[in-house]
């Protein structure tokens, strides 16, 4: 899914006593902890983590966020990714995911707002992510952010076609 530009994009206020904080070097156990718990999709360790984010830990600071409960344990992450290929210098949404517990309460909303304001603060004018059909709540959310789908072939149309009736 794609958006042109990254402005406009509603903003949802974080509900207290839920907090954001920047990724800290140490926290992989804490995003592969997150993935786990939410994800049953695909295996996700730490080496999941390095293939997708690499190890420059500053970059990483830079992009990615964790949401965290009243107690300070984290509930939920995101990354303000960037793009490569033919998406060079778009700003990419990555690897967003909220513990099931955590799940339905609205949270999402202020994580993938800080998500898109962080791809502003970094430069990006437009940004894309990559999802799956099966992810209805997820695309449900991009699309009330404004991404649109990326349809390129007859493949993707009918793709597409089915998922608007899951919607
Ligand atoms: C996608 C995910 C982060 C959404 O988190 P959440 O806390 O449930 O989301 P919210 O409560 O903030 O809901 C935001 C929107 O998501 C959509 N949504 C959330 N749960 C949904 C469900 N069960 N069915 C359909 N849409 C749903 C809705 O559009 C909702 O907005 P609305 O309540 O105004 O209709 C969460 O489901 C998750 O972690 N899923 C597993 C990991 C994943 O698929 N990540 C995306 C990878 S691309």
């Amino acid at each position: 899914m794609t958006r042109d530009d990254l402005q406009g994009f509603p903003r949802h206020d974080l509900p207290p006593p839920v907090s954001l904080r920047a990724y800290r070097t140490g926290d992989i156990g804490a995003w592969v902890r997150i993935q786990q718990e939410a994800d049953r999709l695909q295996a996700v360790d730490a080496a999941t983590f390095r293939r997708w984010f690499g190890h420059d830990e500053a970059e990483i600071a830079r992009r990615m966020i964790f949401l965290c409960d009243g107690d300070g344990r984290e509930i939920g992450t995101a990354a303000a990714w960037f793009g490569d290929g033919k998406y060079e210098g778009w700003g990419q949404i990555h690897w967003v995911a909220i513990v099931p517990k955590f799940q339905g309460r609205g949270l999402a909303k202020p994580l993938v707002t800080a998500i898109m304001e962080r791809l502003v603060e970094l430069g990006h004018s437009r940004a894309y992510l990559t999802t799956e059909s099966i992810r209805i709540p997820a695309i449900k959310l991009y699309q009330a952010f404004g991404f649109k789908p990326l349809i390129e072939s007859d493949k993707d149309r009918i793709v597409w076609d089915s998922i608007c009736n899951r919607l």
